[in-house]
């Protein structure tokens, strides 16, 4: 095997080269050759940032088609359900990790690295969790399934989002904590308890506290964006070791109220907390747009474009992770359907894998981007 540097590695690019370890194409099917042109993770290492994707365990096992583009075109990793507790624990005396093994031994496999989503959030619990959550055992309970399921996945899952969506100021709980089932039966001090048994169980994965609706000059997202900084400087004066924040970027492709400056200064206002930034669930929605497929797909690139280049820039900014690679698969068409029914197209590959406008954007995004100094 040719020797391949960690860069390499880490880019993506190597899979072409690792033959049959990528995965082949179904028989009868002419192997697809990687683009001519460097894959959005070959771009994001030349500036010391990275680029990846979430995938569905289903695409995993049976898309072959969609899985040999994703070395081609990502550095990471990160599994749409498969960290989730409803997925990790049939059973209160149980842990599944057979479909988190599959993703990361796929990750292992084509030298990409992985993200872990998510120790802790309010959806995707097993029915048998709330009522075992009691105020003198949930704590114990909450730190041995991240300390499990952590160290199972020690040295092998890089980032975590140790809790993910934990403010909702419309919920009316002091400092706009979200009212979930933690909350309820732990208080505020549940956030502690997730980032310390994170960090207890290993310590070199970046601990990640991730949420969505800080991306637009919108009242309700202003309220979310200074309740969030709120959040950071008071854990980060409780010495509760969180490294990075999450900004989820569900973008929506007709939203007119994208601000270029107040994006860079909340980036800037995490930043100068010391923490890091990490764009996790990168995609732009379509159903306020037209049916037209080229006008939708130009306002997406038009819309990721302004709002890359507003982040990027920002030091502290590690990478960008989109919820998909490809249109195939979207939480989208289940979640946010177009009123005509028509399939969304919020990533950057088509439904035949091929490169939209919205790749183009991203890749124009990350060749604009300074390089980190040492981040
Ligand atoms: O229920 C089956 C389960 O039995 C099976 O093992 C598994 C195999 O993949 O599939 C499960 O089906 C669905 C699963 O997606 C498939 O990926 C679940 O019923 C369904 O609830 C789940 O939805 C996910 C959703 O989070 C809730 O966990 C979506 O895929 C995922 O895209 C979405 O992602 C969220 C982020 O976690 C947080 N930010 C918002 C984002 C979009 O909602």
């Amino acid at each position: 095997m040719p020797l391949i540097s960690r860069r390499a590695l880490l880019s993506g690019c190597v899979a072409p080269l690792l033959g049959a370890a990528a995965a082949a194409p179904a028989p009868g099917t002419a192997p697809r050759s990687p683009p001519r042109e460097p894959g959005l993770n070959a771009r994001a290492l030349r500036k010391d940032l990275f680029y990846g994707a979430a995938l569905d365990t289903r695409i995993l096992r049976t898309d072959r088609t969609y899985m040999a583009q994703v070395p081609v075109e990502c550095g990471f990793v990160v599994g749409e359900y498969s960290f989730k507790w409803s997925e990790l624990r049939p059973e209160p005396d149980k842990y599944a990790f057979d479909h988190a093994e599959l993703l990361v031994g796929y990750a292992a496999r084509h030298g990409l690295r992985v993200r872990g989503h998510a120790l802790v959030w309010y959806q995707s619990n097993p029915d048998w969790l709330e009522p075992m959550l009691k105020p003198d055992t949930g704590e114990k309970l909450l730190a041995t399934h991240i300390r499990t399921t952590v160290g199972h996945f020690r040295k092998r899952v890089v980032h975590w989002d140790v809790v993910n969506e934990a403010i909702e100021p419309e919920d009316g709980k002091p400092n706009g904590l979200r009212d979930t089932l933690w909350l309820r039966a732990l208080g505020p001090s549940y956030i502690d308890t997730a980032f310390h048994s994170c960090a207890m169980a290993d310590p070199h994965a970046l601990r990640v506290l991730n949420d969505y609706g800080m991306e637009y000059a919108l009242p309700w997202q202003e309220r979310r964006r200074g309740v969030m900084l709120d959040l950071l400087a008071s854990l980060k004066a409780r010495n509760v070791p969180i490294q990075a924040l999450g900004l989820q970027a569900h973008l929506d492709g007709s939203e007119t109220h994208l601000d270029q400056k107040l994006v860079s200064k909340f980036c800037a206002d995490v930043a100068s907390l010391g923490l890091k930034i990490v764009i996790t669930e990168m995609d732009v929605r379509d159903n306020g747009l037209p049916a037209d497929i080229a006008v939708r797909d130009a306002a997406i690139a038009a819309h990721a474009r302004a709002y890359l280049d507003a982040v990027l820039p920002c030091p502290a900014v590690l990478g960008v992770v989109t919820w998909g690679l490809s249109d195939r698969r979207s939480w989208l068409d289940d979640q946010m359907p177009r009123a005509d029914k028509l399939p969304q197209r919020p990533l950057p590959l088509d439904t035949e894998m091929h490169r939209k406008p919205l790749w183009t954007a991203l890749a124009g995004a990350l060749d604009l981007a300074p390089v980190r100094r040492g981040s």
